[in-house]
């Protein structure tokens, strides 16, 4: 937490036009969309939390993109974040998890395209523990004119303007980034504000926690077997063994990364040849988090932020968190992948 706060409480409302007053030229649209945002993360917050007393919960019947199981939930969140960024007519496209094409919003003129994982984690939904939803937000380059095509949309997460995310927890928190660091609110349910708690969140560099779903172990690169061993480990040095935390809702995971420091690895699989998680809004938006915070993000080699997607819902493997954490598990990959060439 901030020490030097006053007791003041700043809602995230002040802080996005405070934040807006010191950019002279900003026309206050990216600040109107991060709103509408949060008001959409109100609406959804409120319905996870009486999820358990209404028929929402549950299993809507339909599959995603990706053959899952889609649950009512995903669809309400992903409808009230739609309707929410159509309203302000500032966004001209969204690209979620929970449609196959883009999805072409009233404002075909809206400078920004944004990218949705409406509900992260959804199959912790129906088992009380913590979900999320993601945000990455690009401008339309002004070099494609005309007609929205997929291709508009198709640009490395450096170019990201703003990207952060909501989890419905203990508490629901909202985290977000512009590029000058990562600002964190917390959801006063009884005033219905988001009431700013962390300014600029910096991550530890280094982190006593590994994060993996560690029931594909048989499937995983030599080098990434050795990493897993490496954390097991006794070494007092380094705080080893290290304690394994594994939620299945990366919003959760990476959101307790960002505060306790650590790894979280989805890594490439027999089952996943590519990595399970979405390049566009999973890793991509959660990196620039974390990187604005002190940590790293890779896809086992490559800067994900760099990675030239070719698709909207591609995947890619991800290794993220603190940044020794990130360099120790790179070492391991390389190392090995060279002793297997041979
Ligand atoms: P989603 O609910 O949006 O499909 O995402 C689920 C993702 C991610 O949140 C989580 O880290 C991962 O799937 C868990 O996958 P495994 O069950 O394969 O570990
Ligand atoms: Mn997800
Ligand atoms: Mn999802």
């Amino acid at each position: 937490m901030d020490s030097s706060k006053s007791k003041r409480l700043e809602t995230l409302e002040e802080y996005i036009i405070q934040s807006q007053n010191r950019f002279p030229g900003a026309t206050g649209e990216l600040s109107q969309l991060l709103r509408d945002i949060s008001l959409a993360a109100k609406i959804i917050s409120r319905e996870v939390n009486k999820a358990g007393i209404t028929n929402i919960l549950g299993v809507d019947g339909s599959t995603n993109i990706h053959g899952e199981a889609v649950k009512k939930l995903d669809l309400f969140a992903d409808q009230q974040l739609i309707s929410a960024l159509d309203r302000s007519l500032i966004t001209c496209m969204v690209i979620s998890e929970e449609n196959d094409g883009i999805v072409k919003l009233s404002s075909q003129g809206g400078k920004y395209i944004v990218y949705l994982d409406p509900l992260d984690g959804s199959s912790n939904i129906d088992v009380n523990v913590s979900i999320g939803s993601i945000f990455s937000i690009y401008m339309r380059e002004a070099r494609f004119n005309g007609n929205l095509k997929e291709d508009d949309a198709l640009q490395p997460g450096i170019k990201q303007v703003a990207a952060g995310y909501v989890l419905y927890g203990s508490s629901t928190i909202l985290a977000y980034t512009t590029g000058l660091g990562v600002s964190v609110f917390t959801l006063d349910p009884s005033i219905g504000e988001f009431i700013l708690s962390d300014r600029s969140i910096k991550m530890p560099d280094h982190g006593a926690i590994y994060s993996i779903n560690e029931g594909s172990y048989n499937s995983w690169d030599l080098g990434l077997k050795k990493y897993i061993k490496y954390c097991q480990e006794q070494d007092p040095d380094t705080g080893r063994p290290y304690t394994a935390r594994y939620i299945g809702s990366m919003v959760a995971d990476i959101h307790r990364t960002l505060i306790k420091g650590g790894i979280f690895i989805y890594p490439h699989s027999s089952k996943y040849p590519n990595g399970k998680l979405r390049l566009m809004y999973e890793c991509n938006p959660l990196s620039f988090i974390i990187e604005q915070a002190g940590g790293k993000a890779t896809d086992g080699s490559k800067r994900i932020m760099e990675i030239e997607p070719d698709a909207i819902h591609q995947q890619t493997p991800v290794y993220i968190g603190s940044k020794d954490n990130v360099e120790k598990v790179t070492e391991f990959l390389e190392t090995y992948k060279k002793i297997e060439q041979v």
